[in-house]
């Protein structure tokens, strides 16, 4: 087994913690790398009384010694990028080490545009996308028409591609009555960009394998979660990349082989940002609590998150397609206070109970939630570091979760700080 890389995976609808324990890992770390998605992530970090929020950087960037990788698989915006950075460096974060793929998509402005502009079509049916551009950046990507961020780097190139790219694109532009984009002044800005860039951007899989072989410690940073996945989630009503274990070795230009440990990053309930299907979504006053002492807002759009119990089905399902060795409760803290809990533990489908999450939207939107309960705790837990000292009854819904996913519980997460971290097992 190989404890020198660890994926750090969120299993839910995203938002379950994965940038408060990438930080906490990286403590150990020696690269962090992001290798999905993009700017619609906004992972936040605590420590020493400030918080950060990253979007598209890798959580490894406060800690000068980590190699930080945006590897092949990311849609990157470089302005946006570029204002990530220059936050940082107002917080006096200036000291670290950044690589860029160049092989990684550039999300470019029409992508942004067209990204509003194909929710307005669905009517009633929107995904609630974040606007970041992220679906047409991929699709871009798949249809061949996408910039990468080495050819920013290469100017005669890059007026091909972008040529090529703007004749396709402000067609698509006029259809929807915007304003189509001026070539001239997005090639002066994106060169820009690229030069602005130019020393993180090289090729990130030689650099990875180099720092594999030589035994570093990496943890893969996921962002979204897998029910969010483009496989796996609830499709339509997901991100347009793969958040699994499985899209690592594509994303980051790396071998299978390289990827045995995937730490589950859960919720203690569940949130979704978004529209879409969520069989155990609550309302009313449990829905506000939970959405008051959780902080359930968006960290990107500020949007007020969906809440619901904990679905151990869609945990199941997440486990199974994506490997998950080990998982991390987060926000355990916030059920104190509450009398019951309910836990998912089978759906009811057209009157017969599943075990499974239907593949078919209108199936899923017909599943009732079978539920479990267990009784509660009151006592406030944020101090506790010894996992012995929780209240018997968290102890018990732990030891649930543990039986219902078939995964043993490695970490449990009190608050939000980096050393609000309760960790049973050494996983990395
Ligand atoms: P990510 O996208 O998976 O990185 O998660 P987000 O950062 O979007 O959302 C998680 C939120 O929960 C953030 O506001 C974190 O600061 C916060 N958080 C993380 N772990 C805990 C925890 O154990 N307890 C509490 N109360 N908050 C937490
Ligand atoms: P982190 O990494 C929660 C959701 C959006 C929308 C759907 C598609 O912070 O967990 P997109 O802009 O990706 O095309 O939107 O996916 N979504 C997220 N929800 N956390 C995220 O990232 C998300 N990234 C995208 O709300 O429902
Ligand atoms: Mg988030």
């Amino acid at each position: 087994m190989n404890n020198k890389t660890l994926v750090v995976c969120g299993i839910q609808w995203g938002d379950e913690g994965k940038g408060k324990m990438t930080d906490y890992l990286a403590q150990q770390a020696d690269v962090v790398v992001r290798f999905q998605g993009g700017n619609n992530a906004g992972h936040t970090i605590t420590f020493d009384g400030n918080k950060y929020a990253l979007q598209s950087i890798p959580s490894g960037i406060f800690s000068p010694h980590i190699v930080n990788v945006m590897a092949n698989g990311m849609v990157i915006n470089p302005k946006a990028a570029i204002g990530e950075l220059e936050k940082l460096e107002e917080r006096g974060i200036r000291d670290y080490q950044l690589f860029i793929s160049d092989r990684a998509a550039v999300i470019m402005p029409y992508h942004i545009e067209l990204d509003g502009a194909y929710e307005s079509l669905k009517g009633g049916k929107q995904i609630g996308t974040t606007k970041k551009g992220i679906g047409p950046a991929y699709t871009d990507k798949a249809a061949r028409i996408g910039i990468r961020m080495g050819d920013l780097l290469d100017p005669e190139y890059f007026a091909e591609r972008l040529r090529d790219a703007l004749a396709q694109k402000n067609m698509e532009l006029k259809m929807f009555g915007k304003q189509e984009m001026n070539f001239d002044e997005l090639y002066k800005e994106y060169l820009g960009y690229g030069e602005k860039l130019r020393k993180h951007i090289c090729d990130t899989s030689i650099l990875l394998n180099k720092l594999i072989q030589e035994g570093k410690k990496v943890l893969f940073e996921g962002a979204q979660g897998v029910m969010l996945c483009i496989d796996n989630g609830t499709y339509p009503f997901v991100t347009s990349s793969s958040p699994t274990a499985a899209s690592v070795p594509l994303g980051a230009g790396i071998a299978p082989r390289y990827i045995d440990n995937v730490l589950g990053i859960c919720k203690a309930y569940t949130t979704r940002v978004g529209a879409g299907p969520f069989p155990t979504e609550i309302e009313g006053d449990l829905a506000n609590y939970i959405r008051e002492r959780g902080h359930e807002y968006g960290t990107v759009t500020g949007r007020p998150r969906r809440v619901g119990y904990l679905d151990c089905v869609a945990l199941r399902h997440a486990c199974r397609v994506s490997g998950v060795t080990n998982l991390s409760i987060m926000l355990f803290d916030v059920l104190s206070g509450m009398e019951k809990l309910k836990i998912c533990v089978g759906y009811e489908l057209d009157g017969k109970r599943i075990d499974y999450v239907p593949s078919c939207l209108s199936a899923l939107e017909r599943c009732k939630p079978v539920y479990e309960e267990l009784p509660g705790w009151t006592e406030e837990i944020t101090e506790i570091r010894d996992y012995d000292r929780l209240p018997a009854q968290a102890k018990a819904y732990i030891r649930r979760i543990e039986e219902l996913t078939g995964v043993q519980v490695a970490v449990v997460s009190v608050g939000p700080d980096r050393t609000q971290t309760i960790n049973r097992k050494e996983i990395f």
